[in-house]
């Protein structure tokens, strides 16, 4: 296919996503609403209820926080993605699905967990198959950096925890190196999404590895 008509048809693909009366109600039942350039995150003013929080970090298509919020009804969930087709369709799911203590963001999670959540706040984080970017000039775009791992401990409560899987094995090599310098420990909870996100029953299908780890903060 020439590359226009591979851009027209992705073009055609997002904006089916952006339209509908059922879709758009059921996508503004979870999505967090934000209005100008700076938007900072409460999380008891994304919730009725005060109750402890997990955040993904990079959930796609929403397989794991949604059938996780429908699991733990007693806690709250915000699950968070950058790419805005891929986290319509992730609200698109979560409002069908009748998620109530599930919200969905659009947005970068690293201003998120550097600036935006308060201290101590969240009960877990899950971070599955970050995009490796494995080309030397890409490397800015990976989201495990040292400063990004302090921003993860400067947010999660005491007994927090904090999940990561990928099928990368430098990179989870380099992502848990990262974590243990930056003053997190192994845990020894399993891995809750390791095996039940979208790409996590993808790379498992193929037989490709997977590489995880639970991580609490040695404070
Ligand atoms: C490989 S996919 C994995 C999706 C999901 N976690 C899973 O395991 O099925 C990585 C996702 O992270 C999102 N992403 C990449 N960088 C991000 C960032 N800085 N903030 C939020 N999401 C990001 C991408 O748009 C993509 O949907």
């Amino acid at each position: 296919m020439a590359a226009g008509r591979i851009i027209m048809s992705r073009i055609r693909k997002g904006s089916r996503v952006w339209s509908g009366a059922e879709r758009l109600a059921a996508a503004a039942r979870v999505t967090v609403p934000h209005e100008g350039d700076y938007f900072t995150v409460a999380p008891r003013a994304l919730f009725d209820r005060q109750a402890p929080l997990e955040i993904e970090l990079g959930a796609g298509r929403g397989d794991f926080i949604i059938a996780r919020a429908a699991a733990y009804p007693e806690r709250n969930f915000l699950a968070v993605e950058l790419a805005g087709t891929i986290a319509q369709l992730m609200a698109i799911r979560a409002g069908r699905a009748g998620a109530t203590n599930l919200r969905v963001v659009r947005m970068d999670a690293r201003p998120l967990v550097h600036l935006m959540l308060p201290a101590a706040s969240v009960a877990a984080y899950h971070v599955y198959f970050p995009d490796p970017w494995p080309k030397e000039r890409h490397v800015k775009h990976r989201l495990f950096t040292p400063v990004f791992a302090a921003g993860l401990i400067r947010t999660l409560a005491p007994d927090g925890r904090l999940f990561v899987a990928t099928d990368v094995a430098a990179y989870a090599e380099g992502i848990f190196a990262t974590l243990l310098a930056a003053g997190f420990v192994r845990a020894e909870s399993a891995v809750p999404g390791a095996e039940l996100t979208g790409f996590a029953m993808k790379f498992r299908a193929q037989g490709r590895a997977v590489h995880a780890g639970a991580f609490r903060v040695d404070r």
